[in-house]
């Protein structure tokens, strides 16, 4: 059975329970983070921390622990939910969880409330070998959510939307755009190749500053692989050579077919293969420190 922690303790995934006065339930009033976890370790803890502090500061909710405390309390969500624990047998992703907290409903901050604090893990399928061997199929839609997508809120309606959009289009992934200029996708950031040249969205409002995009540029720049941090337009989209996603829980995903039409030669392409192997490279050599 997964353990999580709610507010302090920890306890069994069916034994955990909040208030429906939660700030989180009413009004979407929390932030998130997603962290994934290989061979027991968290993988870029710090720039997850760094990020979730961001969050909260952008919402004006205190945080409420120490850097230590939080890689404290993770360390043993992990421990509590590892192979030896006789629950999991593979790479785990954690979930954590902040909400304003629970206060008769009133739009305007209550004062002086604790917030909720939540943490689960579950086991990290990530990206299976067919996708990243032939990539998946993605649509395009106009961006629909606002315009602090900077923050990791727990409003996810509008990406739900999106992505559900995308699925009921024998897609995988919608891709973003806003005012003719592609943002993110509905759960993963996005980069093309063109003409040798990897280019991503500089970080905005409009979009989420995501720790995979933060790395696949370290690791592209470690590569010699000429990187950009600039507007892509729909039609630069529409005419890249390779396009690909990424997340924390999927890593790098290929996409070959756009609103279906054929990416390039609708084959994964030489940068996108090189950068999914540099990743797993680096994340070989972080499982041997
Ligand atoms: N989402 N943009 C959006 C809108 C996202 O939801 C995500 C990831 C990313 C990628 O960020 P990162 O590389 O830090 O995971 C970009 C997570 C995985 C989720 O909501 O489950």
């Amino acid at each position: 059975m997964a353990t999580v922690y709610l507010n302090g303790k920890f306890t069994a995934l069916e034994d955990a329970s909040i208030s429906v006065l939660d700030r989180g339930f009413l009004f979407g009033d929390g932030i998130y983070e997603v962290i994934p976890v290989y061979a027991g370790t968290p993988f870029r803890f710090e720039h997850h921390l760094d990020r979730l502090k961001n969050s909260l500061r952008e919402i004006k909710i205190e945080d409420p622990l120490t850097a230590k405390q939080w890689l404290e309390l993770t360390t043993e969500l992990i421990d509590k939910n590892s192979p030896e624990s006789g629950y999991q047998e593979s790479d785990q992703s954690i979930y954590l969880q902040i909400t304003r907290g629970v206060a008769p409903r009133d739009h305007i901050f209550p004062i002086q409330i604790k917030p909720t604090i939540f943490m689960m893990s579950t086991p990290l399928i990530g990206s299976p070998a067919e996708v990243i061997c032939n990539g998946i199929s993605a649509i395009t839609e106009v961006d629909s959510r606002w315009s602090r997508c900077n923050i990791k809120s727990i409003n996810l309606l509008a990406n739900v939307l999106h992505r559900q959009s995308a699925i009921e289009q024998d897609a995988k992934e919608a891709i973003l755009i806003k005012d003719g200029v592609v943002t993110e996708g509905a759960a993963s950031n996005l980069f093309i190749v063109k003409d040798g040249t990897l280019i991503t969205p500089p970080q905005s409002a409009y979009l989420l500053p995501g720790v995979t995009r933060d790395l696949v540029l370290e690791l592209a720049r470690k590569e010699n692989i000429m990187a950009d941090e600039s507007e892509i337009k729909r039609e630069l989209l529409t005419a890249a050579d390779e396009i690909f996603v990424t997340s924390s829980t999927k890593e790098i995903v290929p996409v070959t077919k756009l609103n279906g039409n054929l990416v390039g030669d609708g084959s994964v392409g030489t940068v996108t293969k090189k950068l999914h192997l540099t990743l797993q490279t680096f994340k070989q050599n972080l499982r041997r420190e």
